[in-house]
Order: C-alpha cells, then sequence, then structure tokens
C-alpha cells in the first residue's frame, strides 16, 4: 500500500522565522500523523529553522532544486550533501517554474530571464543521477502547458519528460523516486484538473513506469497530483486510486488550509 505523501511547496515565500512559525503551527496541529507523510518545502534559506521546528515529529524536510555535484565552483547553488545535512529527506525536481515554462503570462518575467530557469531533461536526469545515491528522495514533476493539452499531446510530452528524466536509471534505483502530475495550467491559476482526468493521467504514468521497467516498481512509486489543489478539491482528487498525495503550493502557506487538505488523505 502506498502511503499519502502531502508535500507544501513553500517557493518564493516566507523568511526563516515566517517559515519556523508556520512549520511550528503545523506541527502542533498535525505533527504526529503517520498515516498520511506531510512534507514541507520552504526556500534554501528557511530549511534549518524549519527543521528545527519540526524536529521529534513526524513531519519531514524538502527543498525545492539542488545542483548534481557534491561540491566545487558553482556559484550560486546547492549541493546534495548540503540538503542532507540539514536534514532533507526530499528535493522537487523539475518543476514547472525552474523547467521555465509558465502557463500564464507573467509580466515581470521576460524571455531572457525565463531562459535562466529553463531546466531540461538532461540537466534532470544529471540531478535525480546525483540524489539518489545519497537517499535523497526526488519528487520529479512532470506536466503539459494548455498548448499542448490542446494539441493532444498530453501523453507524448509526460513520457518523454519521464523518458528523459530517467534515462539509463535502473528500476532498483528508483524505489524512492516520486512523481508528481503537475499541469502546467493548472499551477497557480486556480484552474484544477478535474479528479477523473487528473486520476487518469496519474494512471498513464504508471502505466509508462509499467512499461519501460516493471509492474512492481510502477505499483511502489506513489503519483501525486498539483496545481491548485484546496481544501475544496482535495477530497475528490486524493481519493482517486491512482493519486497518492498531493503538491500543494499557495494553499500550504495557510496552516488551516494545509491541514485540511492533509486530513482529505484517505487512510490507505
Ligand atoms: P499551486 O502550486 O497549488 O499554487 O497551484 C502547485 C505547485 O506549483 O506545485
Amino acid at each position: 500500500m502506498r502511503r499519502p505523501l502531502i508535500a507544501g511547496n513553500w517557493k518564493m515565500h516566507l523568511s526563516p522565522s515566517e517559515g519556523a512559525a508556520l512549520a511550528t503551527m503545523l506541527r502542533q496541529r498535525i505533527g504526529m500523523r503517520s498515516d498520511v507523510e506531510i512534507l514541507l518545502c520552504p526556500a534554501f534559506v528557511a530549511l534549518q529553522a524549519v527543521a528545527e521546528a519540526i524536529r521529534g515529529s513526524e513531519m519531514k524536510l524538502g527543498a525545492q532544486d539542488v545542483f548534481w555535484r557534491d561540491s566545487g565552483a558553482f556559484t550560486g547553488q546547492i549541493a546534495p550533501p548540503m540538503l542532507m545535512a540539514v536534514g532533507c529527506e526530499y528535493v522537487i525536481l523539475g518543476h514547472s517554474e525552474t523547467r521555465g515554462r509558465f502557463g500564464v503570462a507573467d509580466p515581470d518575467m521576460d524571455a531572457r530571464l525565463l531562459a535562466y530557469f529553463s531546466e531540461t531533461e538532461a540537466t534532470l536526469n544529471r540531478k535525480l543521477r546525483a540524489v539518489l545515491p545519497h537517499g535523497l528522495k526526488p519528487i520529479l514533476c512532470v506536466g503539459e502547458t494548455l498548448a499542448e493539452r490542446e494539441a493532444g499531446q498530453t501523453e507524448q510530452v509526460i513520457r518523454t519528460q519521464i523518458e528523459g528524466a530517467l534515462d539509463g536509471l535502473a528500476s532498483d534505483e528508483l524505489y524512492e523516486l516520486v512523481i508528481a502530475y503537475e499541469p502546467v495550467w493548472a499551477i497557480g491559476t486556480g484552474q484544477v484538473c478535474d479528479a477523473d482526468e487528473a486520476n487518469r493521467v496519474c494512471g498513464f504514468i504508471r502505466q509508462t513506469l509499467r512499461d519501460r521497467y516493471d509492474a512492481e516498481l510502477a505499483e511502489f512509486v506513489r503519483v501525486l497530483y498539483g496545481g491548485s489543489v484546496k481544501p475544496s478539491n482535495a477530497h475528490a482528487l486524493l481519493h482517486q486510486p491512482e493519486i497518492d498525495g498531493a503538491l500543494v503550493g499557495g494553499a500550504s502557506l495557510d496552516a488551516k488550509a494545509f491541514e485540511q487538505i492533509c486530513y482529505c488523505a484517505p487512510q490507505r
């Protein structure tokens, strides 16, 4: 049975003290739940403060990105052992915001700036190969843009993203992998993917693992849904058989909303 995972992606919000305050509040409310795995992913600078706030609880810590080398002259980057040293168990990889494929026009972002974030399948593959040997669990985000969905390319885009990121990795290396289906058009837009459709695409992701690897791995790996998850839609999404949890952005910054989403997860 796959234990549900509810992950809060705080993105570029909350200072260390603000993050510690939110983590402390969540710890008091849901910190000892073990039927659902609850994960907080603050900004790099808040990792230490949040780690201290949740120490001794059942809650887990994750980062929002990582570089693929263990050390070296890579200005501005963070290495897998550094994340392990502050207590991270998970790391988000390939979020559409780091891939640089925004679903909505952002007037503050010009084309050149977007290119700096344009992560490719090849860089994601390096990151996966870098974190897995450390036991750092990757949450690999995949998903199509609205234009790709409207062109009927959803499955093709997702298969390409999965195969590119996992290139050369063997089945027995991937048991800690989590995949998040994050349709780009649903992220931060309030436009949630219909629960049946999210379930269908999560099932397709599992089928891709079955085809490429084996049924055992496909049944083991957790597939999350992310994109405008809120207390009002979480129950329908989290009770779908192919959806093993949620990657929550905006609503994870609100203790009450995040707690309510965690309570929507089924006991499996
Ligand atoms: P959202 O973000 O919940 O604010 O749509 C989800 C995500 O980016 O993971």
